[in-house]
């Protein structure tokens, strides 16, 4: 057995299974499965401050990855195996601007800007975990379904490696342009099926279950041990040191579950003596985390959610065809696949859940891109969050909060524009429905002849 090794997270089966299997649930109770490890026979660093010394041989390509140089810390591969193409070169920006409109403290708000990565969002940092999991498996083909991001990510290694194919399945309603025009531009093959994000993932867990075909979402254990290599470097851009809280949009709960197992593993080994409060921000139109821990009271309970409660809302959800639906496409999901992980980060984080509005989440989005960082509608909402959990107090001005923006500006600019602009027809058709009532940090074009007197008088300049 490798020093890795696949676990079903349920206590009462915790069956093990070698790396080398191809699992996305275990195949005893259908739990979800961890990639775990014996700490003892991986030469990890005593303190997290050893990783420094992959900044001098950045030549390599494993030490340059954001992912790979903390390779000791998801050692399920060894070098030769592993894919990189340069994921992970994102920064940790103080951001005091932003900070002072949510009366905070100068130095105590940072933003983790993952729209840096190769195809514009944080899913790069899964999905070289994934592909070298693939890789290494021997998969030729390979398939995820996405609201974008995670399509856009899987055809990028899929193109720039040629290890394997891929086949990308989205719905046919919200998904920004940026994305789908990227997965098409690597050349996935790209089914949009009549449906949403919810029926497409359904659909593709059950194909690539009949089908040799390696599947790429989220409840893969090893795209999340990528994603853990977010919340190394927000440590390393704080000089080692642990925030006071870490805030993250939820949609399939990936990155939660990630950023959870991430502190649970640097506790474990010693290299944290204390881990940061994690606050999962859902839209109100895609709040099933937020309704099932604030009005349900579910919890982790030991690793025994009360799977009855999860069952019979999800019933009532199919009963009634509730869809998600939010302007933050992104995280458009009703049924996050990672609902039980997310819940054992809650509990060992001490986090919290809570929902906000659309007209939160874009007025937020144009709050943090007036301060220089473009990213996408999904990542407004932990600006949103924040702002909310310090109106109610739960969140102080001196704490050090971490927001994640997940994806880049550039990756649904349809919603931008229509945010900023002043055409009635646009904000009637793209936000309105949404119930966006107005659009206070707009900056919207000036109309001008080209004319130095006209020019001057719309600039305020007086001759
Ligand atoms: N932010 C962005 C920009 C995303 O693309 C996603 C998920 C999330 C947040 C939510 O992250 O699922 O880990 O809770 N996008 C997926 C996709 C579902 O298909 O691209 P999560």
């Amino acid at each position: 057995m490798s020093v890795a090794f696949q676990q079903c997270i349920h206590p009462d089966c915790a069956a093990t299974y070698d790396v080398g299997q191809i699992l996305t649930a275990c195949p005893k109770c259908g739990s979800l499965l961890d990639v775990n490890y014996d700490w003892n026979a991986i030469p990890v660093p005593k303190s997290l401050s050893g990783f420094e010394r992959r900044w001098t041989t950045r030549l390599n390509p494993i030490d340059f990855s954001g992912v790979w140089r903390f390779r000791e810390l998801l050692r399920f591969a060894s070098d030769e195996q592993i894919v990189t193409i340069g994921e992970g070169q994102t920064i940790l920006q103080k951001n005091d601007r932003l900070g002072t409109t949510l009366k905070m403290n100068n130095g105590c708000l940072f933003l983790q800007y993952e729209g840096l990565n190769p195809s514009g969002s944080f899913k790069d940092n899964g999905m070289t975990a994934a592909s070298t999991h693939a890789k290494m498996v021997g998969a030729k083909m390979t398939a995820c379904a996405s609201t974008g991001n995670t399509s856009a990510s899987l055809a990028i290694y899929a193109g720039v490696t040629g290890h394997f194919q891929c086949i990308v399945f989205v719905g046919s309603g919200k998904i920004a342009f940026g994305k789908l025009s990227q997965a098409l531009d690597y050349g996935a093959k790209t089914i949009q099926i009549r449906g949403d994000f919810d029926d497409a993932l359904a659909r593709v867990r059950d194909i690539c279950a009949k089908h040799p075909i390696y599947l790429c979402n989220s409840v893969n254990p090893f795209r999340l041990e990528g994603q853990k290599s977010i919340m190394f470097r927000v440590l390393e851009g704080l000089g080692w040191t642990v925030p006071d809280w870490i805030v993250v949009p939820g949609g399939n709960l990936g990155n939660s579950s990630a950023f959870g197992k991430a502190f649970m593993e640097l506790k474990h080994l010693g290299l944290i003596d204390r881990v940061p409060r994690l606050a999962i921000i859902n839209a109100a139109g895609a709040g099933t985390l937020e309704e099932f821990v604030n009005t349900s009271g579910l919890k982790w309970n030991e690793g025994r959610p009360n799977a009855a409660q999860i069952d019979a809302r999800y019933s009532k959800m199919d009963q009634q065809n509730e869809r998600a639906s939010t302007l933050a496409s992104a995280i458009e999901i009703n049924r996050p696949v990672n609902l039980e992980k997310a819940l054992r980060a809650l509990e060992f984080c001490n986090g919290i859940v809570c929902k906000v509005s659309d007209q939160e989440i874009i007025d937020c989005r144009a709050r943090i891109a007036a301060t220089g960082f473009g990213c996408e509608p999904a990542s407004g909402a932990t600006i949103a969050g924040v702002q909310r959990l310090r109106d109610e107090g739960v969140i102080a001005a001196s704490d050090r909060v971490v927001c994640i923006l997940t994806g880049h500006q550039l990756k649904d600019p349809d919603l931008t524009m229509a945010y900023h602009s002043n055409d009635p027809q646009l904000i009637a058709k793209k936000l309105t429905p949404a119930g966006v009532t107005s659009t206070p940090f707009a900056n919207p074009p000036v109309v001008v002849d080209n004319d130095e007197a006209a020019i001057l008088a719309a600039l305020g300049i007086s001759t």
